[in-house]
């Protein structure tokens, strides 16, 4: 690596450390600390994730990194400054009374921060830009502390947010990792698929969520991948849910019944429909041959086609006969 970059990884590191000072030793940092707590973090995971808190002011952090003679239009490079108007040596802080959750890379170095407002102003979650050395559409986060459990347990768990991935790690579901607030993309998929096979995708229950479970599926199939799918009920997300219902029954009852992804499918291609009415059932029953004529494996699409020919009183050779049509058609 180059000097340049190796020192924004330096300001990374140092910053990272004073954040969390700053959220568990001062004064200043105590309504963020309470913040977390009420939300159910404890003072472990707090520690665990390097959670920090940064001032709520326009220069501490540049006349920090310039104390200690780090080059400020560099720094502003690595995302940490922002230029003031019309001005090409002049930085304001671009994190400012803010929850800081650092971002490590996948060795270990600190390359990035996301930082969280205390109430619900907007944005929610502010991110480092892209940098030379934070490349998000190649990044998961927690990637570097989940390795060995995700070779452990053979599986990996997906989740969207950093809260969820927090509280599902305290909850003892280690292998998880999340996306930063982008759709996965295919580089991360093959990251993933390099390190394991088997992905439950945990994200949302709301709808963003579940469309977003749908096109994150597409690519981590592509990828080679066999997916699994763990949604919590009622909007929630795995966080809330953790918070309302607890650890145990994250494990057992989330995690722990996952379901293949064409059970999902299945169940997504149904919502909103009548399938007494007769033309909803046969979108319905068209949506999951389309499906299944995709999948490559026999006797899994032997299993899903006696589910509908058994639940919707269909002949197995006319199921077959309309997926051998679609397969056709695909190729
Ligand atoms: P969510 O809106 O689901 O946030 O976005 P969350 O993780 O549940 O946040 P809490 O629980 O209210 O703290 C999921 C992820 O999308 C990214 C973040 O990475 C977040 O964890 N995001 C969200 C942003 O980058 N910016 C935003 O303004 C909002
Ligand atoms: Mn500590
Ligand atoms: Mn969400
Ligand atoms: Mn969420
Ligand atoms: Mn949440």
């Amino acid at each position: 690596a180059s000097k340049s970059t190796d020192k924004m990884v330096e300001a990374h590191e140092l910053l990272k450390k004073f954040y969390h000072h700053l959220l568990v030793n001062t004064k200043e940092g105590q309504p963020a600390l309470d913040y977390l707590l009420n939300r159910g973090f404890t003072k472990e995971t707090i520690d665990a994730f390097e959670i920090g808190y940064s001032l709520d002011s326009w220069d501490f952090i540049s006349k920090f990194l310039e104390k200690r003679g780090f080059d400020l239009s560099l720094m502003e490079e690595a995302g940490l400054l922002v230029k003031k108007n019309n001005s090409d040596n002049e930085f304001f802080d671009r994190f400012r009374n803010r929850i800081m959750f650092p971002i490590m890379d996948h060795h270990g170095n600190t390359i990035a921060f996301s930082g969280r407002v205390l109430g619900d102003e907007k944005p929610k979650y502010l991110n480092s830009p892209e940098t030379k050395i934070f490349n998000k559409s190649k990044l998961l986060y927690n990637f570097h502390r989940a390795r060995l459990h995700i070779r452990k347990n053979q599986q990996v768990v997906l989740f969207e947010g950093f809260a969820d991935v927090i509280s599902s790690t305290r909850a003892g579901v280690e292998q998880a990792i999340a996306t930063m607030g982008t759709s996965l993309t295919e580089e991360q998929a093959k990251i993933i698929r390099r390190n394991v096979s088997e992905v439950i995708i945990c994200y949302d229950s709301d709808s963003a969520g579940i469309e977003a479970t749908m096109r994150a599926s597409k690519i981590l199939k592509a990828a080679g991948c066999n997916i699994k799918v763990a949604m919590v009920p009622d909007g929630m997300d795995p966080d809330d849910y953790i918070k309302k219902f607890g650890e145990e029954k994250f494990k057992h009852d989330v995690i722990g019944a996952s379901v293949p992804i064409m059970t999902f499918k299945m169940t997504y291609y149904r919502r909103g429909k009548n399938l007494h009415n007769e033309g909803e059932r046969l979108q319905y029953i068209d949506s999951v041959l389309t499906e299944l004529s995709r999948i490559e494996n026999a006797v899994e699409k032997e299993i899903y086609l006696k589910q509908l020919s058994s639940e919707f009183d269909l002949s197995m050779d006319v199921l077959k006969e309309q997926t051998f049509q679609k397969e056709k058609q695909i190729s």
